[in-house]
């Protein structure tokens, strides 16, 4: 697709081929492991030949997010395994590899556990100061930076342009794990780094029915890198995710707008109430994030934090709404409620909420949270 097309149309045509007369609109998904090969040598980008390494399904759901992403994109089994990948396809023991230390909490055991195991160095740093860091030459001697923006579960946003610019002058490669914002929401091959990675479990198939990630770049050399590695470790997503993946991913745009609306007045509900402090949404004006957020970001999503007294206050909140289930993961259709402290893994308070707006009616979300919150605090 060149035109200038928008969200809407890319969510649903994004890859697509020129049409084939008698071809299905969205092509069913191929399940086969081995393909014949006939007598035809099997040669690179030619035939399938095994579905670890290349299968229709996958590289038509591949395509499409490519296209979003702008860039190349390899699909994998999750979230975890396309970052897995994004990491150690690119570095070796000795390697430094900065992570956020505020970011989803099995990539800093990713560092801590595993990639530490194998002699690479990890120095975690906070997203709001990375930007910093990185222009006190705090990436010299380093491999990898790994950004988180909006970082998991605080959604506070870091320049990736200013990071890949000092990062690039000191030789080291620079992913962004986009996950939040959406390919739609935020391009950050564009603004300079060299790989962007997604769990794709969350908003880009976004019904909470399955798992799978995707690493996306520009550069030949690192997609082939990384294809190798996919190959090799076989994190391979099965067609049947792919599929249902690129059939959820069509309507990305929808969910997203729907899901932004509903932040945007439930960030009111919870700004209005005595019960709440320290509410994030990098849409609102009052955020800190907001001023880079609109410069650097291409529109909103639905997810926010904030803190309520306790883990009893949330408790009270969760036992008496309706709307809002108890949670983990964000980008679905239902609206959660995770208070993440619960899973001892990041470094927040005990009543520390992440919010992830669904796509239910604005007017329901909004009567369900304030009659829940009503009295609360
Ligand atoms: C920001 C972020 N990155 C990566 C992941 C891992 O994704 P998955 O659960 O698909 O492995 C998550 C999961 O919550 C996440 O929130």
């Amino acid at each position: 697709m060149t035109a200038p097309y928008g969200d809407g149309t890319r969510s649903v045509r994004a890859g697509e081929e020129a049409p084939v007369p008698g071809a299905p609109l969205r092509p069913s998904p191929v399940f086969a492991a081995p393909f014949h090969l006939g007598d035809q040598p099997p040669r690179e980008g030619g035939l399938d030949a095994y579905a670890r390494t290349d299968q229709p399904t996958l590289r038509e759901f591949e395509a499409a997010v490519g296209e979003l992403d702008g860039g190349r994109c390899l699909s994998f089994a999750t979230g975890m395994a396309a970052l897995t990948a994004a990491v150690l396809a690119f570095v070796r023991s000795g390697d430094r590899v900065v992570l956020p230390s505020d970011g989803y909490y099995t990539t800093r055991m990713l560092g801590a556990e595993e990639l530490a195991r194998f002699g690479i160095e990890v120095t975690e740093v906070p997203t709001p100061e990375i930007e910093r860091v990185a222009a006190e030459d705090g990436l010299a001697g380093v491999a990898m930076v790994l950004l988180e923006t909006p970082s998991n579960p605080r959604l506070d946003v870091c320049d990736i342009a200013a990071v890949a610019r000092a990062a690039r002058a000191e030789g080291a490669l620079v992913a962004v794990d986009n996950t939040t914002a959406t390919p739609l929401g935020q391009r950050p091959l564009e603004l300079g780094a060299h790989l962007t990675v997604g769990s794709d479990t969350k908003a880009l198939t976004g019904h909470s029915d399955l798992l799978l990630g995707h690493v996306s770049t520009a550069d030949d050399e690192l997609f082939a890198r990384l294809k190798g590695f996919r190959d090799r470790t076989g994190s391979t997503p099965g067609p049947f995710e792919a599929w249902l993946g690129h059939r959820s991913m069509s309507t990305l745009d929808l969910r997203l707008a729907r899901q932004a609306a509903n932040a945007a007045a439930v960030a009111e509900v919870l700004a209005g109430s005595a019960a709440v402090t320290n509410l994030r949404w990098p849409w609102r004006p009052e955020d800190p994030s907001y001023p880079l957020a609109g410069r650097q970001m291409l529109r909103p999503n639905g997810v926010l934090s904030c803190e309520l007294a306790d883990e009893a206050t949330v408790a009270r909140l969760l036992s008496r709404t309706r709307l809002w289930s108890a949670a983990t993961s964000f980008g679905g259709v239902h609206s959660t409620i995770d208070r993440r402290a619960q899973w001892g893994a990041d470094a927040v308070p005990p009543g520390f909420i992440r919010l992830s707006c669904g796509i239910e009616d604005t007017a329901d979300l909004v009567a369900d949270l304030s009659a829940a919150l009503d009295g609360l605090g």
